[in-house]
């Protein structure tokens, strides 16, 4: 697959971890790293936002404060700058190298948060993608909960970035619809994974995706 920015073949694999808040979906991305890893592969585990220096920064300025600290605009904005680093410095040379990058959300966190959930600015989300960012995962793994269990879970955790975790019942369901009309409209990168159950059993179901995709990946292709 060929990465608009850097002209260059992807040799390697960017997988990435979806789903509301409460899903469990750090849990899961944790293990499949460890599981990854101990096979013998080359693994980043990443996160957005962060996952680099100067995008751990912009995370703190945009996950600190009250709810109204920034306009969605600017929110977007931010996301984008903090991404921006984030694939520069983090995602493309660990791609490029061969290695396989987990990263706990990506973009389709700022077309459902922003674009439709908190904000309804998805052509904006699109725009500045396009223009900024220009790379998709190969593969998306939404972990599925009820999104009223997903409240609960996030509440019971809520720290010093408390600014996203205050959500009312409402915003969680729109987010989890969110979520799903994404897997309608990228259906061969985007995989619903449930995240009912026990942690084990869940990843049970992402060890067994995550070793599809890696066997179809390393298949030899027809002459
Ligand atoms: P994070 O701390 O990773 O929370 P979680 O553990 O639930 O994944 O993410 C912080 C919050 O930022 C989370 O509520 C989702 C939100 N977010 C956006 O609104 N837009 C984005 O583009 C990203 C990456 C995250």
């Amino acid at each position: 697959m060929k990465d608009r920015f850097s002209g260059g073949y992807r040799l390697g694999l960017f997988i990435t971890f979806e789903g509301c808040d409460g899903s469990g979906k750090s849990t899961q991305a944790r293990m499949l790293k460890a599981y990854l890893t101990e096979q013998g592969h080359d693994v980043v585990h990443t996160r957005e936002p962060g996952g680099s220096p100067g995008a751990e920064e912009i995370r703190g300025l945009i996950l600190n404060g009250d709810m109204d600290r920034w306009s969605p605009e600017t929110e977007i904005l931010l996301f984008t700058a903090a991404r921006r680093d984030h694939v520069e410095r983090v995602i493309r040379p660990t791609l490029a190298r061969g290695g396989i990058v987990i990263c706990d959300r990506f973009a389709d966190s700022t077309r459902v948060y922003q674009g439709v959930a908190r904000a309804d600015l998805r052509p904006v989300v699109d725009q500045l993608h396009e223009l900024m960012i220009g790379i998709e995962p190969d593969h998306t793994f939404l972990l599925d909960i009820d999104p009223d269990e997903s409240l609960n879970r996030g509440l019971q955790r809520i720290g010093a970035e408390e600014r996203f975790e205050s959500f009312g019942a409402d915003l969680q369901r729109a987010i989890h619809a969110g979520f799903s009309r994404l897997e309608d409209e990228f259906p061969e990168r985007v995989h619903r994974v449930s995240g009912e159950g026990e942690i084990d059993e869940v990843f049970e179901r992402v060890r067994a995706l995550a070793d599809s995709i890696i066997s179809a990946k390393s298949a030899p292709t027809p002459n």
